[in-house]
């Protein structure tokens, strides 16, 4: 069955694990260089940390290391691994499907594209259904918000095919696992035909759109945000507050007005 088999074992029958090694290599490099060549374009992370210095001189205890490891472990824990930033709702739901989704597909792919790719490996059947259950959440999670929550589409009523350049990292990433799981499927089939191979050329693109268009994208975000939310959680602990006021000490009196519509055109 599709879901049990590794794809990149079946794979190696006609090409050496040492070019799909080679290939995943070569992503996680394009990742590093766009990223980086982002933060000197952007010059987002120098704003950072001269903002983080800056607020720090408002701060009105300085944290001793336990607190600031029980910040650390409070921002991994909540902020982190269960994106409490979108609230509670959908946007969060879709999120973390996608997300989860994303990780498992690709640890999978490195697990068994560099220690169980040779045409006779014996694959621990849970890698190659972490890859195929991994590739299916990302492409709920990402369709559920391309279709239905992006901001165009969700509070600009455009419709959900008006395609810009800030769709390329959910459309990559959907692409990605999409051509991954035909290809897969296709290949379980042991049919010998060309469309196995057209799908891993699809797969294979999709992955280089991916991968190689981190400084056109929104994918540094995985990285950006945890440090964000960091930063945020440790200026509230030493009160610091980014040298924003406190939230004031009266009752939410907003008049009725604010229940006519849920905010949504930001
Ligand atoms: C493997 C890791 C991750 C993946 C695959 C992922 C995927 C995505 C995708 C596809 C989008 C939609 C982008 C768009 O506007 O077109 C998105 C948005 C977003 N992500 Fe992530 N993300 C990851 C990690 C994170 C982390 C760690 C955080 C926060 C700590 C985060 C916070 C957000 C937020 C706040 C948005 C905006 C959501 C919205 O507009 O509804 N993401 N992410």
């Amino acid at each position: 069955m599709m879901i049990t088999l590794n794809p990149f074992s079946e794979l190696a029958k006609t090409v050496a694990p040492i070019f799909m090694q080679s290939f995943v290599i070569l992503m996680i490099t394009l990742v590093i260089i766009g990223t980086l060549v982002d933060i000197i374009h952007k010059k987002n992370v120098k704003y950072f940390f001269e903002n983080a210095k800056k607020a720090k001189k408002s701060a009105k205890k300085t944290l001793s290391t336990k607190e600031k490891t029980s910040v650390v472990i409070k921002t991994v824990a909540q902020d982190i691994l269960t994106t409490s930033e979108l609230g509670a709702g959908k946007r969060r739901a879709a999120h973390l499907l996608g997300m989860y989704g994303t990780i498992f597909f690709w640890s999978a792919s490195v697990i068994m594209i560099f220690c169980f790719s040779s045409s006779s490996a014996d694959t621990p059947i849970v890698w190659p259904i972490l890859w195929h259950l991994g590739a299916i959440m990302t492409c709920v999670g990402g369709l559920w918000f391309w279709l239905f929550l992006r901001v165009d589409v969700y509070a600009e009523a455009h419709p959900w095919y008006r395609i810009i350049k800030a769709d390329l990292f959910v459309l990559a990433l959907l692409a990605s696992s999409a051509f991954g799981l035909i290809w897969s499927f296709l290949q379980s089939l042991n049919l010998n035909r060309w469309d196995d191979t057209f799908f891993l050329i699809l797969f294979i693109i999709s992955n280089l759109t991916l991968f190689g268009g981190v400084y056109w994208s929104k994918f540094a975000h995985m990285f950006y945000k945890p440090g964000a939310a960091l930063q945020k959680n440790l200026a509230e602990a030493d009160g610091s507050r980014d040298n924003l006021p406190p939230p004031a000490d009266a009752p939410e009196k907003f008049g009725l007005g604010i229940k006519r519509e849920q905010p949504k055109h930001y």
